[in-house]
């Protein structure tokens, strides 16, 4: 019988493992715009969000939709015997005898390592705190391949480096394909040091700088993120470096023009509007491709 296959965190996965499910999506990509497949069918998914969410709950369901599946999902915990005091190892123990695989996003990092140990079907994390969200990552880096290049880009990666979970996770994995990583971002929201060796040992090309302007005509790629407020343990500490990072048309004036634009989402404030229409802009394509890599990653675990 083959172990559970939970996905847990970016490093678990090979190179090879990853062009493979990036080259699983692009197949799957075609079924987003022509109805559903039966891949799935028979197969339920549960989604469990501690924490809110819109992409990745809502292009979890489309995703198991398309592939012919069902999805409960598990709603507020506050209506649930959460707000009676059961904890998520029992939650995850029950959940797991009702459906063929759990999505789980908690505000707690290493809670969906922790589920996975109490889970007898797969676990699949959708961020842990300021952990890791290794889905977004896998959609991000099916982004760079499709509208860019994946093999020995220039990234810049704006913001909130300290909190940022898509930030961790997605460095991770571009030092595996060679980039030449540039890190933009407040004194107070640089990468901490354990991060930037393991990358360092891993192979990866860092320069750190506070200036966008010092990068911004050298990268193939600007990947901003959102300041994590919620993180904060000190609103003065946010308020200190809130609107840090504001991409304009004027930012990008001595841009590369195949430069691309990623951005997780939600953004609040980190990009004018006036760029949505720019050829750099793509965002929200990028929040679309979560849909094909989901499809991907659940036909992978489940299938
Ligand atoms: N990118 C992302 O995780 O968005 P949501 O918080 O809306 O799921």
């Amino acid at each position: 019988m083959n172990p559970i296959q939970h996905i847990i965190n970016i490093q678990s996965f090979s190179r090879g493992e990853i062009n493979r499910i990036l080259d699983r999506a692009a197949q799957l990509e075609p079924i987003t715009h022509s109805g559903v497949s039966d891949i799935l069918a028979g197969k339920i998914l549960v989604t469990l969000f501690c924490e809110p969410s819109t992409r990745t709950r809502l292009s979890f369901d489309v995703a198991m939709k398309r592939l012919g599946g069902d999805v409960i999902d598990f709603g507020p915990t506050e209506e649930s015997a959460v707000a009676k005091g059961e904890n998520l190892a029992d939650t995850i123990s029950v959940m797991g005898g009702y459906a063929d695989a759990i999505v789980l996003r908690h505000p707690k990092e290493g809670a969906a390592r922790m589920a996975s140990e109490f889970s007898s079907v797969p676990v699949i994390n959708a961020g842990d705190g300021a952990g890791q969200h290794p889905t977004q990552t896998l959609l991000d880096l099916y982004t760079i391949r499709k509208e860019s290049k994946l093999n020995n880009v220039k990234i810049a990666i704006v913001g909130d480096l300290k909190y940022g979970r898509t930030v961790y996770s997605l460095t991770h994995a571009l030092s595996m394909y060679n980039a030449e990583i540039y890190l933009v971002s407040p004194d107070q929201l640089r990468m901490p040091d354990s991060l930037k060796r393991d990358l360092t040992d891993k192979g990866a090309k860092i320069t750190e700088t506070r200036d966008l302007d010092d990068v911004i005509g050298v990268v193939d790629v600007l990947y901003i993120t959102r300041i994590q407020k919620e993180r904060f343990p000190d609103l003065g500490e946010y308020q200190a470096v809130a609107g840090s990072y504001k991409i304009t048309e004027e930012t990008l004036k001595d841009a590369k023009d195949n430069l691309i634009i990623m951005h997780p989402l939600p953004r609040v404030g980190e990009i004018d509007p006036g760029v949505d229409k720019s050829r750099h802009a793509v965002y929200f394509k990028q929040s679309f491709y979560g849909v094909p890599v989901r499809m991907a990653i659940l036909s992978m675990v489940m299938g």
